[in-house]
Order: structure tokens, then C-alpha cells, then sequence
């Protein structure tokens, strides 16, 4: 039998604005990311710069805002300059980070372009692992710095001859955690953001600045990392980030529908940090969040033995294979994160094609859509005007990991030019449906566009190269809106989108 559900809203009660950026992802020189995955000169689809034209279309379908490059932990030990100039006079490299050989073919302008053709806006982490403050300034002049410099005009020579103009700058990658080449303390890394942050300032104040917070909530430094980075960078920066991965252990499918409860308690816990430093410091500023690695993540070759013992160019490291169940918990961390959106303000989902990805492709053949796919393009598209503060009255599920959780999962975003309202609902129970009722009165009533569930008897299906659409969304049910309530029975693990227009009784 359902249990019953209700979400609260009200065109009253706004949390934030819809911000773009919380619809980022991420590109790794890592796996097959870049190469085979949106770069393959030869490829039936491959435009003149050899960009897949099947991902870039899969890439615009997907909605995704800004891009963080190129790294990641890859980041750690790259030298940005390899990856500009004539190729043919590029080095080729090892990358102890993934235990990969590193060509080089595709480098910095070469990803501006794609970012482009993509009509995305890129986020360049900076390598504070194994360089420092010159090499920083030293890239900032070469892509930001219109002409009559050494660099500049290096890159013009190049061929790009309008600056790239990059406001969002990472400095330095998971610098908290021992696996990170050049791996620091707290107070060292601060000490060397915060220099580098400034430098890079005076060269343009306006640039967006992160420093890396934690690689996750479970990292024993968390809590103190941020505190005691933001104590040396609270002037430089605009943003701290927060990284989180998610796995289904064994058969515990509760725990893991729940996962965005740790998200949750993530972002509330270096909210309150942050804040603390801040008053400490006596400052207005305020630091937001950028959440610029999230997903689900078996990390199955890195608990079974480590990276490959063979150096390898391209090597198939992280192909997911998203399940329905995966989807859903997709679904509800982007839903966390847009809950947030007063102070999660830039997220980027990891990573964007082969490695840990919503989109798959395989060498001269193919490119599909994950399941994980859809809920995201779904989000990015239909989340617009205010993210709004509603409220939820619904039972607790009892988890092994988090303790009892509300049953459901759910944002809602109101635009008021349009007239239209985005409901988006977990069922985080595995097994149980649940009754849902959202109240339309204070919108002027309203009346059902579309509804869709992301949900399937058989939990671990996915989508594969010989079934590409065996996860897709669904036409939902039962939803439907009488007299000005919205009513729907939302499956067990499910997630489901409700589009509606309000005002309709106005
Ligand atoms: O996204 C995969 C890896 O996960 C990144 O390189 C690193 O930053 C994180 O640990």
C-alpha cells in the first residue's frame, strides 16, 4: 500500500534564481574521455577539427552549461603548454594519474573550440600539484591576454586569435587528498592558492576563483581542510568545492537511494564553515559552493588492483554501465544540488563521455545515451525562473548509512514569465509505492503539460550499445491535477518530472 506524500509550494517562497552553472560537467584527460569520446579525427561523424559530430549532439541534447577542464587529478601533472603549438611537435608524456600515455593531440585551444561549437562555458583548473604560481599566470596571459606578449602572441601564432576569456579558474584539484600528485596540508595548500589566487587577480579582479575543498565528506581532514584553506583565501575566492561519488554496496538499495542525505549534509556542513570563517574574518563576503565533481562511481579497477600495469594510450578506465537505479539516484543529487541553489552556485557532473559518463561511444561505431542521461537533460532543460522553498511532509525510511530519511526527494522551480512550474519527486523506497499531493492554490491552480518517470521493474537494466533506449523516460501513469491539487502514485525507486501551468483559474 502507498504511503502519503506532500510537497508544499508557493510562488511566495523562492530559495534562489535557477543558476545555469549548476548544469556543468566535466572533461578529463582520463580513460577515453576526450580521445575516442568527443575527439576522433577519422570518425564518420568527426567534423574538421576532428570533434565527434554524434557526441557534441548528444552533448547540446544534454543541456550541459560550463565544462571543467582538464583535470581532475590529471591536472595534478599536466603542463599545459604540451597541449598547444603544431601537433606533430607536441610531446607525448606518461600520466601517472590514470597510468595512461598522454599524446597531447588535443590540448587547450583545441578544447576551446570544441567548448564553442558546444555552446559551453569552460572552467580551467589550474595544476597546484606539481606547479605553482608562474605556470598559472603563465597560462592566464596566454588565454585571456588579447595581443603583444610573449604568450599572446604565442597563442595567435597558434591560431586563436581572439582571446578565450576564461572567468572560471580551479586552483589546483583534490589537493587534500594523498593520491593527488603533490598532495599538501591545509595550510600549504592555502598558503599557495591564496598567492596564486591573488597574482592571478591582478592580473584581471574579475576572474571566478575555486579553491578545492574536500575530495569528499568522508576524508578525515573535512571540516578543518576547508577552514583552514578558506582562513588564507577568504579574500581571493569566490567559490570552495566539494566532491562526492556514490556507490550501491551489496544490496542496499535504500541506503543508496538515499545518498543525497550525505550530499545534503555536505553542502549544510561547509556552508556552516565557510560562514564561520567568514565571521571570524568580520567579512560580508560570502563563499559559495561549487560542487564540480558528483555522481555515481563503482570505481571498480581502483578497489580491484589499481590503474593497469601496461601504459596505455586511451585506456577503457571507469565505463560505467548506468542502471535504472543509478538514474534515480542521479536524479535526486541534481535535485539536492538545485535545492541549494542560494549557495551551491557552479556544480559539474563527473565526467561527460566514456569515464564515469552520461554519455557512451565506442571507436569508429556508435554513441548512446546512459540512463543517467535523462534525468539530467530533463533538469536542465525544464529548471527555470526561482528554485522555490518547499516543503515536504512525508514518513521516513529507515537506511543502514543514513539513519531514517524522508521518503522523498523533490525541488520545484517556478517561472513566472512563462507561467510554468517543474516538480521534480524521488520515491527513494525500493520497494513501495508512494502517494503524492502538491497543492496548486497559491499559483492560481494549474493544469498538467507533461509528466514523466524515470522507473522500471528490473532495477539493473541499462542501456548497452545494441539497446540504446532501453532506459528512457516514461509517459507517467497517474498524474493528474484535480480541483487545483496534483496528485500522482510515483513507483518505488523511481524519478518523476511534473510540467505544469499555472494560473489557470486566475
Ligand atoms: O572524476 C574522476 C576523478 O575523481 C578525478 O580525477 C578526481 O579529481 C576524483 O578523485
Amino acid at each position: 500500500m502507498s504511503q502519503q506524500a506532500s510537497v508544499s509550494i508557493d510562488p511566495a517562497f523562492v530559495v534562489a534564481p535557477v543558476n545555469r552553472r549548476v548544469f556543468g560537467s566535466f572533461v578529463e584527460h582520463m580513460g577515453r574521455c576526450v580521445y575516442t569520446g568527443l575527439y576522433e579525427p577519422g570518425h564518420p561523424t568527426a567534423d574538421e577539427d576532428g570533434f565527434r559530430g554524434d557526441v557534441l549532439d548528444l552533448v547540446r541534447e544534454l543541456g550541459v552549461t560550463t565544462i571543467r577542464y582538464p583535470g581532475g587529478n590529471f591536472v595534478s601533472g599536466y603542463r599545459w603548454e604540451d597541449g598547444v603549438g603544431p601537433v606533430g611537435e607536441r610531446p607525448t608524456r606518461l600520466d601517472p594519474a590514470w597510468r595512461s600515455i598522454e599524446t597531447n593531440a588535443f590540448g587547450l585551444n583545441e578544447f576551446m573550440t570544441w567548448a564553442t561549437k558546444a555552446d559551453v562555458e569552460p572552467m580551467m583548473a589550474i595544476n597546484l600539484g606539481t606547479r605553482g604560481l608562474q605556470e598559472a599566470i603563465d597560462l592566464l596571459e596566454y588565454t585571456n591576454h588579447p595581443q603583444g606578449t610573449t604568450l599572446s602572441d604565442l597563442r595567435i601564432a597558434h591560431g586563436a586569435a581572439e582571446p578565450h576569456d576564461i572567468r572560471m579558474w580551479c586552483l589546483g584539484n583534490e589537493m587534500d587528498g594523498p593520491w593527488q600528485l603533490g598532495h599538501k596540508t591545509a595550510s600549504e595548500y592555502g598558503r599557495l592558492a591564496a598567492e596564486t589566487g591573488r597574482a592571478m587577480r591582478q592580473f584581471d579582479p574579475t576572474l571566478e576563483l575555486v579553491a578545492c575543498g574536500s575530495s569528499s565528506r568522508a576524508m578525515p581532514t573535512f571540516g578543518a581542510w576547508e577552514a583552514t584553506v578558506l582562513e588564507h583565501t577568504y579574500d581571493v575566492v569566490d567559490f570552495i568545492s566539494a566532491h562526492a561519488y556514490y556507490q550501491l554496496d551489496g544490496s542496499d538499495h535504500a541506503s543508496f537511494l538515499a545518498s543525497s542525505v550525505d550530499m545534503d549534509r555536505f553542502i549544510d556542513q561547509v556552508v556552516a564553515t565557510a560562514d564561520h570563517v567568514g565571521a571570524r574574518l568580520k567579512s560580508d563576503r560570502r563563499i559559495n559552493i561549487s560542487f564540480d565533481e558528483w555522481n555515481v562511481w563503482y570505481q571498480r579497477e581502483l578497489s580491484s588492483g589499481g590503474l593497469p600495469a601496461d601504459w596505455t594510450e586511451a585506456p577503457r578506465t571507469s565505463e560505467e554501465a548506468y542502471t535504472v537505479l543509478d538514474a534515480v539516484v542521479v536524479g535526486s543529487l541534481l535535485i539536492t544540488l538545485l535545492r541549494h541553489s542560494d549557495r551551491v552556485t557552479a556544480a559539474s557532473q563527473a565526467q561527460l563521455v566514456n569515464t564515469i559518463s552520461s554519455i557512451r561511444t565506442e571507436p569508429n561505431g556508435p554513441a548512446w545515451r546512459q540512463s543517467i542521461f535523462h534525468p539530467f537533460a530533463l533538469m536542465a532543460k525544464h529548471s527555470a525562473g526561482q528554485v522555490l522553498d518547499l516543503r515536504l511532509d512525508a514518513p521516513t525510511l529507515p537506511t543502514t548509512k543514513f539513519g531514517d530519511v524522508p521518503l522523498l526527494d523533490s525541488v520545484a522551480t517556478y517561472d513566472a514569465d512563462d507561467g510554468r512550474v517543474a516538480v521534480f519527486v524521488v520515491n527513494r523506497h525500493p520497494s513501495e509505492p508512494a502517494s503524492l499531493s502538491t497543492a496548486l492554490g497559491g499559483f492560481g491552480g494549474g493544469e498538467l503539460v507533461e509528466a514523466v518517470v524515470i522507473a522500471d521493474d528490473d532495477l539493473t537494466a541499462a542501456n548497452t550499445q545494441d539497446d540504446p533506449d532501453r532506459v528512457t523516460p516514461q509517459p507517467h501513469p497517474s498524474a493528474r491535477v484535480v480541483d487545483g491539487v496534483l496528485r500522482a502514485e510515483l513507483p518505488p525507486a523511481s524519478w518523476n518530472m511534473f510540467l505544469l501551468r499555472v494560473g489557470t483559474l486566475a
